[in-house]
């Protein structure tokens, strides 16, 4: 198996590796309990120039329970960055001799390969524009393996904010490796791109496009909502028309399989009603757990 040495898009990975994360996970599940010293010489640095509560303090979290060791910032504003005006090369030659791996959030597409580019140490991409978020993704495809017991054979649906959301584009391309079917609700103006459907086709999987969040949440096995990502809209106008389109409420869980399984990267805004909070198919405060999870076999994975 080759090493990981960056995790910049979820492109980079085949079935091998990814299987081999999701494995390695699975064994992170009694580490994460009763914590371990394994990188206790580590420093991991985050640089957030965008927010975040759980992709950070999920990796925060992760080291710590690896014996590591955190610095960083979670506002790019009190950074000379965000406050002065340094370029990304610069902050990157800077904290690579602060730290041995830098997880990083940027609003650039492309951001974190810059990075990888300037770095002598590993660069994790924590997310990067609308364009990829690879560890989001990797929670997600360990989440729907935990909680169904297999990722092939699966109807999945995904919904929401496809043209914008960076979650769905990284894990159309990551359930790509698997022989499952995906259903893509979205509002016409909010499709995902056709790059990314002809790559899932390409790639032996049955995607087709649907109009309306009912004609995506029946018989489903997971159901994948995504919050319509208001801050990368260029008119506040277009936000306007969509939002609020596309909901989970009480009267869609009637349609769904008892079985069927709830997941969203989160935070939600109004998609999925607090109403069906505790019907068995709500499972993404779980998949936040898992997010720990998945984030200490990338750690351990590359630094260990
Ligand atoms: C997502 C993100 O930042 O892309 N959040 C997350 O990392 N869990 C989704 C979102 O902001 O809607």
């Amino acid at each position: 198996m080759a090493k990981l040495r960056n995790l910049i898009s979820i492109h980079d990975l085949d079935r091998k590796m990814i299987d081999h994360i999701l494995d390695t996970a699975a064994k992170m599940e009694s580490v994460a309990v009763k914590r371990s010293k394994e990188l206790d010489s580590k420093i991991m640095a985050v640089l957030f120039f965008e927010p975040s509560t759980r992709t950070r303090l999920s990796f925060e979290s992760a080291m710590l329970r690896l014996g590591g060791s955190v610095l960083g910032f979670a506002e790019a504003g009190t950074s000379s960055a965000g406050g002065k005006g340094e370029t990304l090369a610069d902050t990157i030659r800077t904290v690579e001799r602060y730290s041995d791996i830098i997880v990083m959030r940027h609003s650039l597409d492309g951001s974190a390969r810059v990075a990888a580019e300037f770095s002598s140490i590993p660069i994790v991409n924590a997310g990067s524009g609308s364009e990829e978020h690879p560890t989001q993704a990797l929670l997600d495809l360990y989440s729907i393996k935990k909680m169904k017991g297999k990722i092939d054979g699966l109807s999945i649906s995904l919904c929401g904010d496809l043209k914008y959301g960076r979650t769905v584009h990284s894990l159309g391309m990551g359930l790509s490796h698997y022989d499952v079917s995906i259903r893509l609700a979205a509002p016409p103006s909010l499709r995902m791109k056709p790059t990314i459907i002809r790559a899932m086709k390409k790639a032996g999987v049955d995607v087709v496009e649907v109009e309306s969040v009912e004609d995506a949440i029946k018989d489903a096995d997971v159901v994948y909502m995504t919050r319509i990502q208001k801050e990368r809209f260029p008119d506040v106008r277009e936000y306007n028309k969509v939002k609020g389109l596309f909901r989970i409420t009480s009267d869609e869980i009637k349609l769904m399989k008892e079985d069927t399984t709830i997941l969203h990267p989160l935070p939600r805004v109004d998609e999925l009603d607090s109403a069906i909070d505790n019907t068995p198919q709500a499972k993404y405060f779980d998949q936040v757990y898992n997010g720990v999870i998945l984030r200490m076999a990338i750690l351990k994975l590359i630094l260990g």
